[in-house]
């Protein structure tokens, strides 16, 4: 039988119950890694174990809010505990509150501290006790240096190392800008930042950090929005902006996650992956005149725009 490609990793996902971490979670799992879920929503949390579990796969669950330093402290103690060692840290979880939409003078400075923390420092303090795990774990057991070591074209000596992989959820949001959307957007930039400065930093150790940025990610949570909303033409709409024509589902993004996290992807570092079907790539002129053209068609076209939402963010 093959080796599954991350047999003998251990990882963490934040915010594993549902989404795009629900779907990390799982394919981490379909690939061999022992999978601890770090959520708030403990039903859901152990309602994902158990898809993974009678899949064959190896996952537990644990509550809690991991812009607490107490959360990301004894999520990582539970996975060495649990599976001896520490791998791979997937940094998923955010859920925007009500008052997270806004410019600099709507906000309010308590929704930008908490936004703020969820968005960002849960990623620095999920490495701060990470990191020190995943060195001490060591190179996962079955790693090769031998077998990256080219055929003799290599300069240097083979990679002795190859301690850990962590990759950190941006969004398109963190490249481009959206109007009234202060924390997010500028939390989504940060987390560029800290994953390129986190590249630098632990590059020496053995251990890659990449992001990804994901476009618009129909999600459960997504789907009920969206059929809240309740107009077929608004979801067109947001397809149509797409090159691909279709905008993604969370396998899209486990799938990019997991191959990062692959013994594969050991040379790739402080990357940011945009996982948008092209949205990004795109001179904006034109998809405007598409989207007038598809309006007019639709005369009564809602979306999330006439619902007062602001901006659909993501
Ligand atoms: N869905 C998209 O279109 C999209 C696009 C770009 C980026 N993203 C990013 O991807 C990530 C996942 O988004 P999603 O759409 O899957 O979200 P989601 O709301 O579907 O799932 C988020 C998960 O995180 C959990 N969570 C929320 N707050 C938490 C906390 N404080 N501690 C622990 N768990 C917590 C939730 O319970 C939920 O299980 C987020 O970082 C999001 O910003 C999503």
């Amino acid at each position: 039988m093959t080796q599954k490609r991350l047999e003998g990793k251990v990882a963490i996902v934040t915010g594993g119950a549902l989404g795009i971490g629900g779907g990390t979670a799982r394919r981490l799992a379909a690939d061999g890694a022992k999978v601890l879920i770090v959520d708030v929503m403990e039903d859901a949390a152990a309602a994902n174990v158990k898809r993974i579990s009678d899949s064959g796969g190896t996952a537990i669950a644990m509550t809690g809010d991991v812009s607490q330093e107490s959360v990301a402290k004894s999520m990582v103690e539970r996975a060495v505990n649990e599976f001896g060692r520490l791998d791979i840290m997937v940094q998923n979880a955010y859920s925007g509150g009500p008052d997270s939409a806004g410019s600099a003078v709507e906000v309010k400075p308590e929704a930008w501290r908490s936004g703020i923390d969820l968005l960002v420092t849960a990623l620095y303090l999920g490495a701060k006790y990470g990191v020190p795990a995943m060195e001490e774990s060591g190179s996962a057991p079955g790693f090769n240096a031998g077998a990256w070591t080219g055929a003799g074209l290599r300069h240097g000596s083979p990679p002795n190392m190859n301690v850990g992989r962590i990759v950190n959820l941006s969004s398109v949001h963190g490249l481009l800008q959206a109007p009234r959307s202060l924390i997010y957007e500028a939390g989504k930039a940060a987390v560029i930042g800290l994953t390129r400065q986190m590249a630098v930093d632990f590059g020496p150790l053995g251990i890659t950090v990449n992001a990804i940025a994901p476009g618009h990610i129909v999600t459960e949570r997504g789907e009920a929005t969206w059929g809240e909303v309740g107009d077929e033409a608004g979801f067109k709409l947001f397809e149509l902006q797409y090159p691909v024509r279709r905008t993604g589902v969370p396998d899209d993004i486990a799938a990019g996650i997991a191959f990062l996290c692959s013994d594969e992807a050991s040379f790739i570092t402080g990357v940011v992956l945009p996982i948008d079907g092209g949205l990004s790539i795109q001179l904006q002129e034109n998809i405007v005149m598409d989207t007038k053209d598809f309006i007019v068609e639709n005369p009564d076209l809602k979306t999330h725009f006439d619902q007062g939402r602001g901006t659909a963010r993501r």
